[in-house]
């Protein structure tokens, strides 16, 4: 409309200009306020509320800082008074408690069938007794019977224990991990309480619904100090049941000891033999005030195993050396007064039988 071609420029817009006339009517103008440099006692009394509340906001952002401070200070090392633990260590026994419970089950079910299930020996020695743990059976010393096998022990190129380690030569089963649980296991408290897990899924086992999860203890009692004086449990544990070793028991009166087991066979003769961790006969008959010879026959490959006489107070009165089977030896025991007498194998406390002397 404005712009229509064909005209000449001049005639193409026809914007009419304001008159320049003033406008009549008031002007905008600022209230007196606006222009004055001085505080109103209104505006002073804002800026004193204002500063109050930052003054108050400030505080509270302080307490909270300083209570925060305060707090993480006792949740990082403890309550007074040991109401609660330092962080860390609760941390590091919470790992000690599941360490233990998954060495649990990596003993139950690789260890177990030989050490039995509470430790308490078997086809190898007893590693539950508080002498031994004290501290012939510590964690480098397992670590390296893991690593090494057997033989680590006395050096018995057959034992039948084998390398576990999967470091090993040649690599066993079990990986750095699991010989660190197991180390927890053999060296957890007796006076701890820990809960049986599922091997796989790690949840408490409940024999059945509704029952309580199972749990055990550790083997290692806290306040066992071994008595003064007291031999140190020997390095290789033959050497426990082998004259000169040092022994658990007080050694039998002089003289009433075994004879050495070479001297020839004489006089009556006795047999028993050894399979399976148990003895052939449980009964075994001599004759009174003659001495007598026990042929004894192990036949467990690779398992130590001996006669022991006890008399009816419990006192060792002979014992014979231990001999890896499959092997035979004959024992010389010394006339002995008719009576009943326990015989056992000094590895392997639960083989056991009656010696009847006499009639
Ligand atoms: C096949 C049977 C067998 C199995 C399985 C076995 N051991 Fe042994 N263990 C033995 C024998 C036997 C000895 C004695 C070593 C020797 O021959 O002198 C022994 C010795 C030991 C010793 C040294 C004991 C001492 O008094 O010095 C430790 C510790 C040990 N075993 C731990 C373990 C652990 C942990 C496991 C499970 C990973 C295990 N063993 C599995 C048979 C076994």
């Amino acid at each position: 409309m404005t712009d229509q071609p064909g005209r000449p420029p001049e005639e193409r817009l026809s914007a009419p200009r304001p008159s320049s006339a003033p406008v009549p009517g008031a002007r905008f103008s600022a209230p007196p306020s606006t222009h004055r440099n001085d505080l109103t006692p209104e505006r002073a009394a804002k800026i004193v509320r204002q500063s109050a509340s930052a003054r108050w906001v400030g505080f509270l952002a302080v307490t909270v800082v300083a209570l925060f401070v305060i707090g993480y200070y006792f949740y990082e090392l403890g309550l007074p008074g040991g109401m609660t633990k330092p962080r860390m260590q609760a941390a590091a026994e919470e790992q000690q408690v599941i360490d233990v419970e998954r060495g649990y089950n990596i003993y139950q079910a690789n260890c177990a069938q030989c050490h039995g299930i509470q430790g308490e020996g078997g086809k190898g020695p007893v590693l539950n007794r508080q002498d031994k743990l004290f501290a012939h059976l510590n964690p480098d010393y397992i670590r390296n019977m893991l690593q090494v096998g057997g033989r680590y022990a006395c050096g018995t190129a057959t034992s039948i224990m084998p390398i576990w380690s999967n470091t090993g030569t040649p690599p066993g089963p079990l990986n750095y991990k699991q010989v660190n649980d197991l180390i927890a296991f053999l060296r957890a408290s007796k006076a701890e309480t820990f809960t049986v897990r599922d091997a796989s899924k790690f949840e408490p086992v409940i024999p059945t619904p509704g029952a309580t999860a199972q749990t055990f203890t550790g083997w290692v009692d806290p306040a066992y100090q071994p008595a003064a004086g007291a031999t140190p449990y020997p390095a290789c544990w033959q050497a426990e049941f082998t004259s000169g070793g040092s022994t658990a028991t007080p050694a039998p009166s002089a003289g009433a000891s075994g004879a050495p087991a070479s001297q020839a066979p004489s006089g009556a003769m006795v047999n028993e033999t050894a399979l399976n961790i148990a003895f052939g006969t449980g009964e075994l008959k001599a004759p009174a005030d003659t001495a007598f010879t026990v042929n004894f026959d192990n036949q467990d490959a690779g398992i130590p195993h001996n006669i022991a006489i006890k008399d009816a107070s419990g006192a060792t009165i002979f014992t014979g050396d231990l001999i890896t089977g499959p092997k035979q030896i004959a024992y010389s025991v010394k006339a002995l007064a008719a009576g009943e007498y326990t015989f056992i194998c000094s590895v392997h406390p639960n083989m056991t039988g009656t010696l009847k002397v006499g009639n």
